[in-house]
């Protein structure tokens, strides 16, 4: 971005990609923003580029529509919240690329920025046809006509071969943004020779969604603590019977395959040793504490279902998280949603808080679970912004978003 800065952009429109794929809580007219954290994580940029006097387009995201309008994917609850905390001229154009947008883009002044709506209402943006996809990044490039630069500052995204996020790179000349910088640097400390013991807690509902990192993890992590919903299947893959929790009978000969293979490459799996099981899934749902190796045993006998670690497992994971000199946390411990399945979760976050080390946060969950647990975003060392992308890039993969930026 200093590069493009250098060039100077005062009167000229840059195209910025954001990442303001935001959680929203309520319905209708009173949708609104209910976690800022990227939208608070994409101000920097925009805030340079407008305090320069560029004329600023940003195109973004918001969940995964279908390639045509839906209201509940608007991204106007994320521009309200946006105006609230930019210190300059945010307008929202209802269209991505139509005669809106275009008008509005053209009478754009020096330093005012433009969010343009939901890049995904055209299903152009994410088409798996390359013409689709460039014919799109054309009309988006269009408008900041001609002279135009493009910064890719949405990390979340880099890992999308998108019209916003691959394709554009070659219509203009492209940059790259501080947030991409800054996550990028954080996630190769973890890559590149991490201080040891490096320990890595992984959680949330599905190991098959985090096959490949914990692949990747196996020859670089000291410990692997795993707890959440996916920890099921770690049990159920030594002989234990798990009642009725969330379990991937696909995946249990691999995770096999990984706890041998973890024997061999000195890391070590650490699996909670108590549950907390209930006897439904639910806020109030009756529930008690029992062995792991004894899940059927409660007395909701194989109709338990567990919905979060037991508490001497977090205290067992946060000794381990203590004496860690890095650590990578990605996916919550229990459902902790409900309180009554929080504790885990948040002992995991408090002992990452209280850590020496060097504790980074990964994953739009686990971020979003520690900040409605009460958390300061600086108690930690990094909170990234990226879920799956920072997952694909601690997997070693090739990010199309940076491939695109290299080129
Ligand atoms: C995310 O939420 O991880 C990013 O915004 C990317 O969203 P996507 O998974 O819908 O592409």
């Amino acid at each position: 971005l200093d590069e493009l800065l250098a060039e100077g952009v005062r009167g000229r429109h840059v195209l910025v990609r954001s990442d303001l794929n935001v959680p929203l809580e309520g319905e209708g007219a009173s949708l609104a923003v209910a976690d800022d954290g990227r939208i608070r994580a994409s101000l920097p940029v925009l805030h340079k580029l407008a305090e320069a006097g560029a004329r600023v387009i940003v195109m973004a995201h918001l969940g995964r529509p279908k390639g045509e309008p839906e209201e509940r994917y608007s991204l106007r609850p994320a521009v309200v919240r946006l105006k609230e905390l930019a210190p300059f001229t945010v307008k929202f154009a209802e269209d991505t690329v139509g005669d809106g947008a275009k008008s509005l883009a053209a009478d754009l002044q020096d330093g005012e920025v433009l969010v343009l709506q939901n890049l995904r209402f055209d299903a152009r943006e994410t088409s798996k046809d390359d013409a689709q996809r460039q014919a799109f990044a054309e009309e988006l490039a269009a408008l900041t006509g001609g002279n135009g630069a493009y910064v890719d500052d949405a990390f979340g995204a880099v890992h999308r071969k998108h019209a916003s996020v691959f394709d554009i790179a070659a219509k203009l000349p492209a940059f790259q943004g501080d947030l991409v910088r800054t996550e990028l640097e954080v996630l190769t400390r973890l890559t590149d020779a991490p201080q040891r013991p490096y320990v890595v807690v992984l959680g949330g509902s599905k190991v098959s969604d985090k096959l490949a990192v914990i692949d990747n993890l196996l020859g670089r992590a000291d410990y692997i603590l795993v707890g959440g919903g996916m920890v099921f299947t770690f049990l159920a893959a030594q002989g234990y019977k798990v009642g009725a929790s969330l379990l991937e009978e696909d995946q249990l000969d691999t995770v096999r395959g990984y706890l041998a293979k973890a024997k061999e490459s000195g890391c070590s799996f650490i699996l909670p040793t108590d549950i907390v099981v209930a006897e439904k899934f639910a806020a109030d749902a009756a529930h008690e504490v029992v062995r792991a190796d004894e899940m059927e045993g409660s007395r909701f006998g194989a109709s338990g279902i567990g919905l979060d670690i037991g508490p001497d497992s977090a205290e067992a994971f946060a000794q381990q998280i203590h004496s860690a000199n890095t650590v990578f946390w990605n996916g919550p411990m229990g459902v902790f949603e409900f309180d009554a399945f929080a504790h885990g979760t948040r002992t995991v976050a408090k002992a990452l808080t209280g850590s020496d080390g060097f504790t980074v946060v990964g994953g739009g969950d686990s971020a979003s679970a520690v900040r409605s647990l009460g958390f300061d975003d600086n108690a930690f060392g990094h909170i990234s912004t990226g879920g799956g992308a920072s997952l694909e890039y601690l997997e070693g993969k090739a990010l199309p978003g940076l491939i695109a930026l290299d080129r």
